[in-house]
């Protein structure tokens, strides 16, 4: 008897049946947050802020629309502000005591609670584009001062005079708190911080959060505020939401405001009660103000602060909403 196998030739696809390729669910409407700062700010200073931060909003909603992550999408709009002299942060970053520029960002990724920031950053535009970095090329989560500097060089970053990132209105702000010693009298005095931020999610429900600042007119050299840290400015959590807050850094840091958030609403409350409750609760506590921004991972908003005025705007299907005052809700058609 002969035993006849007939086997496939080696070259031909077996007849398995073919696999399906897996797409992947791209379910969500992105939706980006931005704010421009929480502070004391001028009628002179309003309308600049709000045309900034309807800038930095679309920016960023164009790269979620082109299919762009969350991460990438919070990085440009705050690049955006950081272009802008309206903001501290980037140009237009206050002064220290010495009259130098002293920049701080972070940012952070939601979906593995990854993170990369830097401080004490002297000669970069963005600081926000070498935290995002840190964030993807570096085993460390923040890096500082001449560290931050040869980092930023060894990923092609371009150094620039520190002079040339210095405005106007920021030597003006150094003078009058010179004038009267007194934190907190300026737009961008000590009080205001004058702080970036943006939260947003994109298409696959991913979470990001970036934050950007030149701290506090007059502050000392070689102070570092909430902004870098952790938890203090930032927070990204997939399975909560995202915060980017504003204001008093060594208030903000002691409350760890932008966890404080988060944190209330892995309780069960929802964004705008739970940006109220800690922003409230930090500024009752240790009697100084702040502002923050939330995303919900469902996609819920909220926005509050303590201060006189906070500049925010938000994307979220198709309309574009900002304000600046309290209970002030504008929509852009
Ligand atoms: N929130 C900005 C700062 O105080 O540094």
């Amino acid at each position: 008897m002969v035993l006849i196998t007939i086997l496939p030739q080696w070259n031909q696809e077996l007849p398995f049946k073919k696999k399906k390729k897996r797409r992947r669910r791209r379910n969500m409407d992105p939706i980006i947050i931005v704010h421009g700062g929480a502070g004391d700010i001028p009628e002179s200073r309003v309308q600049g802020k709000l045309d900034g931060v309807k800038t930095a909003v679309i920016t960023g909603n164009k790269i979620l629309h082109q299919g762009g992550s969350a991460l990438d999408a919070v990085e440009a709009a705050v690049v955006s502000m950081e272009n802008d002299e309206y903001f501290n942060a980037g140009y237009g970053s206050v002064l220290n005591l010495r009259g130098e520029v002293e920049m701080e960002a972070s940012i952070m990724c939601g979906k593995n609670l990854d993170v990369g920031a830097v401080t004490l950053v002297k000669d970069f535009e963005h600081p926000i584009s070498i935290a995002h970095k840190v964030l993807t090329d570096s085993p460390h989560s923040l890096i500082g001062g001449e560290g931050a500097k040869l980092f930023a060089l060894s990923k092609g970053f371009a150094p620039l005079p520190p002079e040339s990132l210095i405005s106007e209105n920021a030597k003006h702000a150094l003078e009058e708190f010179k004038k009267h010693g007194e934190f907190g009298r300026t737009e961008i005095g000590i009080r205001e911080g004058g702080t970036v931020g943006a939260v947003a999610i994109d298409a696959d429900g991913n979470i990001a959060v970036a934050t950007s600042t030149g701290g506090m007119s007059g502050k000392a050299v070689g102070r570092i505020g909430d902004t870098p840290q952790i938890g203090s400015g930032t927070y990204a959590d997939n399975s909560v939401g995202g915060v980017s807050t504003t204001g008093h850094g060594e208030s903000i840091l002691k409350y760890c405001l932008a966890h404080s958030i988060i944190k209330l609403m892995e309780s069960g409350i929802n964004p705008t009660a739970a940006t109220k409750t800690a922003v409230e609760g930090m500024t009752s506590r240790l009697n100084n103000t702040a502002g923050a921004i939330t995303l919900s991972k469902m996609g819920d908003i909220g926005i509050h602060f303590s201060s006189r005025r906070m500049a925010w705007a938000y994307i979220k299907n198709k309309k574009l909403m900002y304000g600046i005052n309290h209970n002030q809700i504008l929509e852009d058609k």
